[in-house]
This record gives structure tokens, C-alpha cells and sequence, in this order.
């Protein structure tokens, strides 16, 4: 008998449990493979806290927002072991020999797929899922979880819009995304936002003003600005840009604790940025101006139909390519169909929003302003 082991990662995001489902029921009826479930990240591989997903355990989980599995951001090389960081590798691949594990299914965003190459590198069978509300993940169209963020970020634009018109005011709703911004793209598309921000596009303030003082001038005494929350003035975005280049291009320890900490100190004084903005254009405009911080809102619930389809297409092709031994790869999504990727070509690879991105091209073309 095949046995493989399941973990989810990172951030949680809508869709996970029908991801879990999906190559659980495929791996235990279509294969009859044993498949056991590891909590919270790699922490539960480090600590062997694990159970038995039988076909009882995966039952009813499908609509269930989270992760039965629970997740956590920890990293198997850099692990908080009380007082002290420590690389857990060797006790993950102790815990994997001793369930006589064939495989482990990784299901994470970005940072997973770093964590999952470096285990496949220390001779584990590894197999990913590209999950994050956030759509970053290289190599793939779409990793699950996105749809559904993106729905949520969409009502919320669309009731944000009728108290705006009410009030006559201007309201910032900031939608998560660091480091990219598709969901504040397709939420700001979707809900019609006046004024789109995303951390690809650095934006100028006065530009911003004057297209909502212009809304004004013909008769629009309201607009809705959708601000992702990793977007940057045109100021501040090439320190970022440079100290998070500076990161990764630091070749010993020291230079890369310098880099770090430079980079905190410039994020650090990012934190706040939509309530600046908030106040900059509420004097620039003479329009009073309101936040909403939409945050982990966006992550919770039951996913989306697209969402549980996606997750169960992807979720049963990994039981399929554990049976043919594929391994070192993500199941990555390619129009309607899946296809291997090697951990390779995903890890340290980011999934920024093309600037020239048909979503951008259309957006200008229903004159929405993108700051720039
Ligand atoms: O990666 C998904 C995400 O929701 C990002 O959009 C956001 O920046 C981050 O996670 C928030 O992380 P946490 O839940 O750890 O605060």
C-alpha cells in the first residue's frame, strides 16, 4: 500500500478542506492509498502530530472554510523551538521514514513551495498545491482561494459604493495583497472602484486627487478607491524595491541581516499608509474620506463554487500523479487543464500583476485611475 502524508501551510485560504478532500477521496477509493494528516504546517511532521484521514474524516469538509489540519507559517529550517531557532529538517524526514511515507503533499502559497523544494532537495517525494487568496504563485493561472477572497472583496466594494454616494464621501477600502495586487485589481475592476492602487504600480497622490476632484467636476460627488495593502506612493516604492533587492542579492549572513533590517524599518513606516492616504486626499479634495480594512474577512468562510472545483480538480490530479511516482512538482493550472511543474522553476518565483496585464488595459479603459 501507498502512503502519503498531508499538510496545509502559510496563510489559510478557502478552499483547503475541498483540496484535503479531494486528493484524500481520490488517493483512498481511486488508489487505495493510506493517507495520514499532519497539524498545523511542518510543525506537525516536526512534533509527529498527525491522524488518519479516512474516508469518514474527509466526509462533509468540502463547504468548510480553514483547514481541518490547522497551518501555521513555521519553516522547517528556521524552526521557534522555545527560546531558539532551529533547522528541523532532520526531525521531519525522522517523522516521514517512521510513517513509511511515499509522498507528502504540501498545499501553501509562496513560502510553501520554498519549504517543500527544500525538503524534495533532502530526498522526500514531494507534490504541492498552489493555494493563496493572494493569486501569486508562479507557474500556475490561478491558485484556489483567490475566487473566493476576490467574490468577498467585491461585495464589500459594492455595499461601500451606495453609502459613499449617501455621504458624498470618499472611501478607501484597503484589500489585502503585499506584495501583489490581483485581488484589489479584480475586486476594484468587479466593483467598479473609481481609483485602483496595487504595490506594481507606485502612485502618485495628487494624481489620485485630482481624478476624484475631476468625478467631482462633473456631478460625482462620491469615489471608491481600492487600495491594496503592500501598495506604494511613487516616493517610497523604489527604497522598497532596492532594500527588498538588496535582500536577496546579500551573499553572507551579515549583509543579509543588514538588508532585513533595512527593509522592516522602510515596511515598517508603510504600515498606516491608507489611513495617510485617507487623510492626504480628504485635504486635497475637501471631501470627507473614510477607511475600510477589509482583512482577514477576505480569508474566511466557505469557498466559492469555482474555488471547490478548482481545489477537487487539482487536489484529485496530485493522488494521480503520486500513483505515477510525478514528484517534485506543483500541480499547476493551465486553462482547463493541470499540468507537473517542477518545485524548481516555482520556489523564490512570484506571480507579480503584469503592468501591461489586459485586467490594467481594461481597467484604464473605463477611464479607472491606477495612481500613476
Ligand atoms: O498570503 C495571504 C495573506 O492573506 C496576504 O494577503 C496578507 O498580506 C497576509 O496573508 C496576512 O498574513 P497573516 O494572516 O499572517 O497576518
Amino acid at each position: 500500500m501507498i502512503n502519503i502524508g498531508i499538510l496545509t501551510a502559510g496563510g489559510d485560504s478557502p478552499g483547503l478542506n475541498a483540496a484535503i478532500r479531494g486528493v484524500g477521496k481520490a488517493a483512498i477509493g481511486e488508489y487505495e492509498m493510506h493517507v495520514v494528516g499532519f497539524e498545523n504546517g511542518f510543525r506537525g511532521l516536526v512534533h509527529n502530530r498527525h491522524r488518519t484521514l479516512d474516508s469518514q474524516a474527509l466526509s462533509g469538509i468540502l463547504t468548510l472554510g480553514g483547514t481541518i489540519l490547522g497551518t501555521s507559517r513555521d519553516k522547517p529550517h528556521k524552526m521557534q523551538i522555545g527560546e531558539r531557532q532551529l533547522d528541523m529538517t532532520p526531525a521531519i524526514i525522522e517523522t516521514y521514514n517512521d510513517h513509511h511515507l511515499d509522498a507528502l503533499v504540501c498545499l501553501g502559497g509562496g513560502g510553501t513551495q520554498k519549504n517543500a523544494l527544500r525538503l524534495a532537495q533532502h530526498g522526500l517525494n514531494i507534490v504541492t498545491l498552489p493555494k493563496t487568496i493572494d493569486n501569486d504563485v508562479a507557474k500556475t493561472d490561478v491558485t484556489f482561494g483567490f475566487d473566493t477572497a476576490l467574490g468577498i472583496a467585491t461585495e464589500a466594494m459594492d455595499r461601500l459604493h451606495s453609502t459613499a454616494h449617501s455621504h458624498h464621501r470618499i472611501i478607501v477600502c484597503e484589500i489585502m495583497g503585499h506584495k501583489v495586487g490581483w485581488l484589489a485589481l479584480g475586486a476594484g475592476i468587479a466593483g467598479g472602484a473609481d481609483v485602483i492602487l496595487l504595490p506594481e504600480i507606485p502612485y502618485d497622490v495628487e494624481k489620485v486627487a485630482e481624478a476624484i476632484r475631476s468625478r467631482v467636476r462633473s456631478g460625482k460627488r462620491f469615489s471608491i478607491v481600492a487600495i491594496a495593502e503592500g501598495a506604494m506612493s511613487k516616493d517610497v516604492a523604489p527604497k522598497v524595491w532596492a532594500a527588498r533587492a538588496a535582500k536577496d542579492a546579500a551573499t553572507n549572513k551579515e549583509e543579509k541581516a543588514a538588508a532585513r533590517a533595512e527593509l522592516a524599518a522602510l515596511e515598517r513606516g508603510l504600515k498606516g499608509n491608507t489611513l495617510r492616504l485617507s487623510q492626504q486626499l480628504e485635504e486635497m479634495t475637501g471631501l470627507e474620506s473614510r477607511i475600510t480594512i477589509l482583512g482577514h474577512v477576505q480569508r474566511g468562510g466557505t469557498p466559492s463554487a469555482a474555488d471547490r472545483v478548482l481545489a477537487t480538480r487539482i487536489g484529485t490530479t496530485c493522488a494521480q500523479y503520486i500513483n505515477e511516482g510525478r514528484f517534485g512538482v506543483m500541480v499547476g493550472v493551465a486553462g482547463n487543464s493541470t499540468q507537473p511543474v517542477p518545485l524548481t522553476e516555482v520556489a523564490g518565483h512570484t506571480k507579480y500583476v503584469p503592468v501591461d496585464h489586459d485586467w490594467i488595459k481594461s481597467a484604464r479603459l473605463v477611464r479607472t485611475c491606477l495612481g500613476d
